[in-house]
């Protein structure tokens, strides 16, 4: 990590404990690794060698799992708007997850130049939303209503169903009845002909960013009503998955930026750190989020909470004081926080954010201004530190 100004670091113990939680809770589940969540490549092989597929949300990312040796049967392929090359590429690859009418006429005729005989599935917008509210019009996933005036297939079978509705849920009881709700939607469509196989829930498994209003998923509650359905629900189909993304990674991350400046105006104090918006976009983005009123569920996966992470500084100091922290862009936007108190930090010492594995690196501004490239390292179980 040395000559880094501005890292992240993923920690491998906290990814597996995460991992483990989620197999006591989701016993008999299969877990598609939402790759687009974080997928820097020792995460992906942590999660690949500990029993994961992958939940791939493009062609890009089917061919990365491809490059890992991921099984076909091991990724699942949904995202709105693939093209005909994505499916082309994709179909003999992974199971592709058809999101629109349109996009199923496509491949159908696709897996005709194949030869036709390809399992896939569908991603279903429902007619359920995730907080007892019904489900409303969505860019993601084919209508519920629709479902029975699909185009006619020759050369693919629908063998698997998708749901992914929100993201972030922190309430074990909407979970719960949100895998409720797909379990019916799945004996529904049994009923009408459909033969289901695999049933998809996505994810929504949240995690606490802001410890002064928000209590962890309670995933022991959580794991007694999946239990519940699953003997519920025995026989409704032979495999079950769930594609978690920031529960496995978001608190495995930190992200650690040297301070490069330090300076006073008209009686603020400011610190200036590299890799601001264009290493960790995530604290800025908040910020410009509360200006135009309380952050919405809407935005994420880019705006989770008003106050996405927690900043400490890397030294020893005792006393504290309030600052400005800012990023070094040439942007009045590129502030982390505002007038917040931190140990006395001086020029040279590391900030630290938490919150930072999941949805942070890949999705920062890391073209912009032709800054440094933030640098990604990964510590092992063993404690070893690998770029
Ligand atoms: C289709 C799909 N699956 C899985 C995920 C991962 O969700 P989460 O980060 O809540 O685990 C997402 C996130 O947006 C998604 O769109």
């Amino acid at each position: 990590m040395k000559n880094a100004d501005a890292y992240y670091l993923y920690d491998e113990a906290v990814i597996l404990d995460n991992l483990r939680t989620l197999k006591q809770t989701f016993p008999g589940f299969r877990f598609f690794y939402s790759a687009k969540t974080n997928p820097n490549r020792h995460v992906l092989q942590t999660l690949l060698v500990n029993g994961c597929g992958i939940d791939a949300a493009s062609a890009g990312e089917v061919r990365l799992a491809e490059g890992l040796s991921v099984a076909k049967d091991d990724i699942s392929y949904s995202a709105p708007g693939k093209t005909d090359e994505d499916l082309r590429y994709a179909l003999p690859r992974c199971r592709v997850i058809a999101d629109s009418a349109g996009e199923l006429s496509r491949l159908d005729k696709i897996a005709g130049e194949f030869g036709g005989g390809f399992e896939i599935g569908i991603r279903i917008n429902p007619a359920f939303g995730m907080d007892a509210v019904a489900g409303g019009p969505s860019q993601f996933g084919i209508d519920y209503e629709l479902l029975d005036s699909l185009p006619a297939l020759q050369n693919v079978k629908i063998t698997s169903i998708h749901t992914h509705i929100q993201s972030q849920n922190l309430g074990w009881e909407t979970l719960a009845r949100y895998y409720e709700n797909v379990f019916a939607l799945a004996e529904n469509l049994k009923t009408r002909g459909f033969s289901i196989r695999i049933i998809n829930f996505g994810s929504g498994c949240g995690i606490v960013y802001d410890k002064s209003c928000q209590t962890p998923l309670d995933m022991e509650a959580l794991g007694d009503a999946v239990r519940k359905l699953t003997e519920k629900y025995a026989g409704t189909a032979e495999t079950l998955i769930i594609e978690p993304g920031r529960y496995l990674v978001g608190k495995a991350g930190v992200f650690r930026t040297r301070i490069i400046d330090k300076k006073v105006s008209r009686g603020k104090t400011y610190l200036i750190a590299s890799g601001g918006m264009n290493g960790f976009l995530r604290p800025a983005a908040a910020n410009i989020a509360k200006l135009y009123g309380p952050v919405s569920r809407g935005a994420e996966p880019l705006i989770s909470c008003e106050t996405p992470c927690e900043i400490s500084v890397l030294n020893s100091a005792e006393t504290t004081e309030v600052v400005t922290v800012t990023g070094n862009l040439c942007s009045g936007f590129d502030v982390f926080a505002r007038d917040i108190a931190l140990p006395k930090a001086e020029v040279g010492d590391y900030l630290e954010f938490s919150n930072a594995g999941s949805y942070a690196c890949t999705l920062s501004l890391r073209e912009f201004a032709a800054q440094p490239k933030v640098k990604e390292f990964f510590r092992t179980v063993s404690g070893e530190v690998v770029e």
